[in-house]
């Protein structure tokens, strides 16, 4: 008899712990239930007589507790709704004073030119690939048909990262071709943007960091003619749609044949022939088929497959389309001068 009133006692104390209380509604509905005049508490007071003697104590213990538990919960669940009402009243806020907006941030200049070359290159089915600035020599020369002993790697002074010369800082973004070429089968159309170095004195027109897109074709029957039109597309689309573009011939280890291009600036003012020395021209990238050595040490047949690579600077760029006339300045990261791009995409 008595284990049917313990278990009685035990589902109250567990209905007190989950009764929901959230407004003053409910805690009026706990006070009457448990604390009120009339409570199920109490009535239980008048059981004890149905307990065995040797129970009794217990029986008694457990209810005094129960009526702590239920005390307690009112008491912390109406703090909780007062709090909360004061909160409300007391929030003084003048809904007609003027509004000061946080400073939003800005693109960077490089990274406005970047995107534009992307969406540019998307539009005819490139995608974007991304690679690590830390690479291997291999990757980054070998590869690249740039052997050990070659004089080309005079040209591009590197920063290695151990004395074995085995890793290095990137100093293009033709490593990705390898790492591209490495993993993924023909048909390649890819433009790979990233961070480059070279270690070169600091002034107002080369720095040791800047940033290069790359791009990668690979595919059978891809001609010379074909980069061009590719190119000449990229030239209108970025620099307005009359502009004319000249390929010279050039020379990089891993294209061939090699060519560098330029776009019709003009002649229009005096800072023309400063920035175009005089020509009208100006040289935005190199470019070239890829060279079949690198294809073969890629693991792609030559015999199969063809393909035309290029590649570009972009603070020159950016320098350009925004009259800067220090490089320092894009990686300076001066607000006054970053405030300038704000709402430019
Ligand atoms: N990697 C060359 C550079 O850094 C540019 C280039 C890329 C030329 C691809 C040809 C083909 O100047």
């Amino acid at each position: 008899m008595s284990n049917d009133i313990f278990k009685t006692l035990s589902s109250i104390s567990e209905d007190i712990k989950f009764f929901n209380i959230s407004n003053t509604e409910e805690l009026e509905k706990f006070r009457i239930q448990y604390l009120g005049s009339k409570n199920v508490i109490n009535a239980l007071f008048g059981e004890i007589k149905n307990v065995e003697n040797n129970r009794k104590k217990e029986f008694g213990q457990v209810l005094n507790a129960l009526k702590e538990e239920a005390e307690s919960k009112f008491e912390t669940e109406k703090e909780k709704i007062e709090d909360n009402q004061g909160a409300g009243k007391s929030l003084d806020i003048d809904l007609t004073a003027p509004v000061f907006y946080d400073s939003v941030g800005s693109r960077h200049p490089v990274s406005i030119i970047m995107n534009k070359i992307i969406k540019i290159f998307e539009k005819i089915g490139f995608t974007v690939a991304e690679e690590r600035e830390i690479e291997t020599d291999w990757y980054n020369f070998t590869a690249m048909n740039t052997p050990e002993d070659h004089p080309a790697r005079d040209m591009q002074d590197t920063f290695y990262l151990k004395d074995s010369h085995t890793d290095l800082l990137r100093t293009h973004t033709s490593s990705v071709q390898a790492r591209i070429m490495t993993t993924q089968k023909p048909p390649i159309r890819i433009i790979a943007p990233g961070r480059v170095y070279r270690n070169e004195t600091i002034s107002s027109r080369s720095h040791c960091q800047f940033h290069q897109v790359e791009g990668l074709y690979i595919d059978k029957n891809v001609s010379f003619s074909d980069m061009k039109q590719t190119l000449l597309y990229f030239a209108r689309e970025m620099y307005g749609l009359e502009t004319e573009i000249r390929l010279r011939p050039s020379y990089f280890p891993f294209t061939e044949p090699s060519a560098e291009m330029d776009v019709y600036w003009g002649l229009k003012n005096e800072d023309d022939y400063r920035i175009t020395k005089g020509t009208g021209w100006l040289e935005i990238l190199g470019c070239g088929m890829v060279d079949p050595n690198v294809l073969s040490n890629c693991g792609i047949d030559p015999e199969e497959y063809t393909g035309f690579a290029f590649g570009m600077g972009i603070e020159r760029q950016a320098m350009l389309q925004y009259k800067i006339t220090d490089i320092r300045q894009l990686f300076e990261n001066d607000i006054r001068f970053l405030k300038q791009f704000s709402g430019a995409l």
